[in-house]
């Protein structure tokens, strides 16, 4: 890379990750389609070339499954070194997909394309093909992950929250076995550092819940009260809560009563039921078991990210405290998990290192309630990390080291938004 412009650097590597309709999140470690990736990927390719940037959310939306479920990875092509592979998950697609899901920021998405398109007629024609689509997949959340109709939706896999290794999921994760497990060999290792990945323990049981649900042939209305593991996670719930309304903002522009109105319904339910989440302790949000019934006493970014949700205006205070406290403690914000916990790891993954796509939603939330100080701190934060380290896909709280992988999709996504003065 010979040029020093964030802003150049940023698009050199969307573009060096671009595969034509869909971009991997970087060579190497993640060789294919990865669902929220690819929504931040598209609000980043907005900012240089719009047409691509709706391409990118229609070949997602194109893997969409006949249930409603829009697939966590979509396996493209033939690649040899990311593991499980569609051998494993065997979900029978006529493109292989896996058989879970992913944070769906996908609502949040085709509002922030459609506002900043230049070319309105083109973009309200491409979001009007969109909007049942990402309707149909908030439809098949609440109806299959949130069956007795609480207004929170559950995962049944840690890597559902893209936050694989969060602390958050130790205790209710230990109640899966590990027994029967056939022997794999993992990949993430040839192109990380193992002790910046998750344990094989831990692979053991993300393996032993997909062979589980394979067993159920991904029945998905079979799949949640089968699983042992069925966690709501705030952060999970509240970017569903946000696609909700801005999916509702979008079909009002668009003239879609009907995906309006059924949207603000999910939005309206679920943002009080959220609340029941709060922990007055740990000032933020915090994850809870659904099998047990018990809230997670773990101080970990999904309860921070939260506030991206239209949350009361004095849950968005007590969370920008709560980050001004681990501020004091970290040379760079947000961590993924709490300093003050010991569980806290500066290299390991979710359970301490600084991602970016998380900033970014904190960020945007914050603005939303007028949080601006702690915004703008966030947002500072981030672009001094790439200054020193470069767009890696997370960076160690401490010192600022680049963690990961490098030349990092998302990152270079969302650095052209805090570069555009967004959030
Ligand atoms: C890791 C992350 C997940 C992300 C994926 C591709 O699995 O935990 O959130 O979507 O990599 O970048």
């Amino acid at each position: 890379m010979t040029t020093t412009d964030p802003r150049d650097h940023a698009i050199a590597v969307l573009k060096e990750n671009d595969r034509g309709t869909y971009t991997v999140p970087t060579k190497g470690l993640y060789p294919f389609q990865w669902n929220w990736d690819s929504c931040f990927t598209a609000i980043g390719q907005a900012h240089f070339d719009e047409n691509r940037a709706w391409t990118e959310m229609e070949t997602l939306f194109a893997h969409q499954w006949a249930d409603g479920m829009v697939p966590h990875i979509i396996f493209h092509v033939y690649d040899d070194g990311y593991f499980p592979g569609p051998d494993v998950w065997r979900t029978n697609r006529p493109v292989k997909t896996s058989g879970i899901t992913q944070p769906p920021v996908a609502g949040f998405a085709l509002k922030r394309l459609y506002e900043t398109s230049t070319d309105k007629e083109a973009a309200a024609r491409r979001a009007k093909t969109l909007l049942a689509p990402i309707h149909r997949w908030h439809r098949w959340f609440y109806a299959c992950r949130d069956p007795k109709g609480e207004g929170l939706v559950a995962i049944i896999h840690p890597w559902e929250a893209g936050r694989d290794n969060s602390v958050d999921w130790d205790e209710a994760f230990a109640r899966v076995p590990t027994e029967g497990v056939d022997p794999y060999e993992r990949r993430d290792l040839r192109h990380a550092d193992p002790s910046h990945r998750p344990t094989k323990e831990q692979y053991d049981r993300y393996l032993w819940l997909v062979q589980h649900f394979r067993e159920l042939e991904w029945d998905n209305t079979r799949l949640h009260d089968a699983s042992p593991f069925q966690v709501i996670d705030p952060g999970f719930n509240a970017i569903l809560i946000r696609s909700c309304a801005d999916l509702a903002d979008v079909a009002d522009m668009l003239g879609e009563t009907a995906i309006a109105d059924e949207n603000r319904e999910w939005v309206e339910k679920s943002i009080d039921a959220l609340d029941t989440l709060w922990s007055e302790t740990h000032g933020q949000y915090l994850c809870h078991d659904r099998v047990t019934g018990d809230l997670i006493d773990s101080a970990s970014i999904g309860g921070v990210m939260a506030v991206v949700a239209p949350v009361p205006d004095h849950r968005a205070a007590s969370i920008a405290r709560t980050i001004e406290r681990e501020a004091e403690k970290a040379r760079f914000i947000v961590p993924s998990h709490s300093l003050d916990d010991p569980r806290f790891d500066s290299k390991r993954y979710w359970r301490g290192p600084v991602w970016l796509v998380v900033n970014y939603l904190i960020a945007t939330g914050l603005r939303a309630a007028g949080e601006d100080a702690v915004a703008d701190h966030i947002v500072k934060s981030s672009l001094d990390l790439i200054a020193l380290s470069g767009f890696a896909e997370y960076y160690d709280p401490l010192d600022g080291a680049p963690l990961g992988g490098r030349t990092f999709t998302w990152t270079a996504a969302v650095v052209l938004e805090f570069l555009a003065g967004k959030p």
